[in-house]
């Protein structure tokens, strides 16, 4: 296996296995052996042959070691141990009632110990100041319950295979909104959430037609105020502006897209990073594809690709029968619907191999071109599983089932931002752009090295005008080339970071992609530190105009830290 030395460094210090005095006794290759060979064995649930099994570890042992592929997070790390828990995405539902609050939170613990993550939604709570009949008191409310998940999370951060995360969304019609909304104004607080409102249809009427919409107790479902809509939408808007959250999910959208009727259950929250909106008690797990590894020449090795996404719907829904669940009642509810996550990680590194700029028409034809495809394709994958290993439990209930198609999993694509998994394969996360061009790198006696982006580094190199001081320059305009002159200016435009395209840009490519994707997509939407709210208003509009599931502004300078970064550096 080729792995950069970042790779190595994130391989050892949480992938790799160790024994019990905190040896590193596993090398790269024997964990891509453990988990191709974890995985394949599911194969023996449908009859395969020795010798097929053994056909499918190669093929998977194949995309993985040439980072072509690359499952999430606790795939890589619990496949073939013992705790053997595989996804990454949770959603767990809290009732109106201390029993499942407090259920909830012990589920929460055991999902956060083997690296996944959970969304919860808090609108059943019933407001604070409401009645609680049996002891005469009153409710504290969701906000303050959530202060129980956050704390519970600080608390089992240690010894886990990574910090936990949590999604918390409450809808905008819960009559705590507003505390809501500002419960992460202060730097520090719910540092183990990332919170969004979940933005209803009715509310974006409101909005339209500038009127005031209703706040609804959930215990009763009585209407117990009114707000006008255009107020909430600024509040929201000047907390993102201020700090980064709450973000939003259009939560109406999110169900009338989901493949599965209201019979099966309604969603009503995401995982941590909004990328996977799933129903109470089920989760989800992910793989990404390494686009930057499909480029041949000046285009796209299309074979190739579908013979990647063929192996990876093979091998995520293997995933799920040789899951090892945190809870009965979750291993149920994912069973029925066997929903997967397949996604892309070097999107940007695709683009620049092609010459083609992040904010430009073309990339986002190549968005739509390369996501259609990949959606197109796991969905005959799918389908050809089905064939074999019939479809899942709750077709029934599925848009599939209409059109007689064969499906074996009710969704197959998902962007996921790839955080660590990116590290390991030497890929730009996600459908990010680059977030910096060059960087210091720490190097042993203290001394500092520049370091630049490798596909940059051999340009500059190959056109002469590479040197160690143009690499600082870069780190001083904040891994940026704008407005550095010495660098030609095809390779300014074909060079750019996520702060130097506009927030139109970052949106119309994540619209590209969710276009082509059955659940949703993570991405974080730059603006410089002069944003103003209405930009941020503005930015909404523009989402939710394009078809985006959900919105995550995040500008530049206003927070110092945000969750998954911090949890990436532990
Ligand atoms: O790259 P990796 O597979 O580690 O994960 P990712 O694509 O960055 O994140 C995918 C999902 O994993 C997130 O949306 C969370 O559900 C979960 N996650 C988590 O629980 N804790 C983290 N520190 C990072 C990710």
């Amino acid at each position: 296996m080729r792995l950069s030395e970042n790779a190595l460094i994130v391989l050892k210090s949480r992938y790799l296995q160790k024994d019990s005095d905190g040896n590193i006794i596993e090398t790269p290759e024997q964990l891509i052996e453990r988990v191709a060979k974890a995985i394949a064995k599911a194969d023996e649930n449908y009859s395969a042959t020795k010798e097929e099994i053994e056909k499918t570890t190669n093929e998977f042992m194949d995309v993985m070691s040439e980072l072509k592929f690359l499952p999430n997070t606790p795939t890589l790390v619990n496949a073939g141990r013992p705790l053997g828990q595989l996804s990454a995405c949770f959603v767990l539902p809290i009732n109106d009632s201390m029993d499942s609050i407090f259920d909830a939170v012990k589920a929460t613990a055991l999902i956060h110990k083997s690296g996944g993550g959970t969304g919860f939604s808090f609108s059943r709570l019933r407001p604070k100041n409401d009645i609680v009949s049996s002891t005469m008191g009153v409710s504290s409310g969701p906000v303050s319950f959530m202060k129980v998940f956050d704390c519970a999370t600080e608390a089992i951060k240690q010894g886990g295979v990574r910090r936990g995360a949590n999604m918390g969304i409450l809808r905008v019609d819960h009559p705590d909104i507003l505390d809501f909304i500002h419960c992460k104004d202060k730097e520090g607080e719910f540092s183990n959430f990332n919170i969004s409102v979940a933005i209803t249809n009715k509310f974006l009427d409101a909005l339209k037609n500038d009127e005031e919409y209703e706040l609804i107790n959930p215990r009763n479902k009585e209407v117990v105020g009114k707000l006008k809509a255009s107020f909430v939408w600024d509040e929201i808007a000047k907390s993102a502006h201020k700090s980064g959250e709450p973000g939003i999910i259009f939560i109406d959208r999110i169900n009338e897209k989901h493949p599965l009727s209201k019979e099966v259950g309604e969603i009503e929250s995401t995982n941590p990073c909004g990328e996977q909106p799933l129903l109470p008690f089920e989760s989800c797990n992910l793989g990404s594809i390494n686009l930057g590894k499909f480029v041949k020449g000046k285009s796209i090795d299309w074979d190739n690709l579908k013979k990647t996404v063929f192996t990876a719907v093979h091998f995520l829904d293997n995933v799920i029968d040789v899951n090892i669940y945190p809870l009965k009642k979750i291993e149920e509810n994912t069973k029925k619907n066997r929903k997967v996550g397949l996604g892309v990680m070097g999107f940007a590194d695709m683009l620049i191999d092609l010459g083609i700029p992040y904010d430009s028409k073309e990339a986002i034809k190549l968005a739509e071109d390369v996501m259609c495809f990949i959606q197109k394709i796991s969905k005959e994958a799918s389908s050809e599983l089905a064939k074999k290993r019939g479809n899942f439990p709750n077709y029934k209930y599925s848009i599939y089932s209409k059109e007689n198609i064969p499906m074996r999993n009710a969704t197959t694509t998902t962007i996921a931002p790839t955080g660590s998994i990116s590290m390991i394969a030497d890929a730009s996360s996600g459908i990010e752009p680059i977030f910096a061009l060059a960087y210091y790198k720490q190097v042993l006696d203290g001394k500092r090295l520049p370091y630049v982006y490798e596909r940059l580094f051999n340009v500059l190199k190959d056109r002469g005008i590479y040197t160690e001081k143009l690499a600082e320059r870069i780190i001083d305009n904040r891994g940026s080339l704008k407005g550095i002159e010495e660098i030609p200016e095809d390779i300014r435009k074909l060079f750019v970071t996520a702060m130097d395209i506009t927030y139109k840009a970052h949106i119309d490519i994540q619209a590209a992609f969710q276009k082509y994707t059955d659940n949703a997509v993570s991405k974080t939407i730059n603006m410089p530190n002069s944003a103003t709210v209405v930009d941020v208003k503005e930015a909404y509009n523009y989402a939710y105009k394009n078809g985006l599931k959900g919105i995550t502004v995040y500008r530049d300078g206003s927070r110092q830290e945000q969750v998954l970064v911090v949890a990436k550096k532990e």
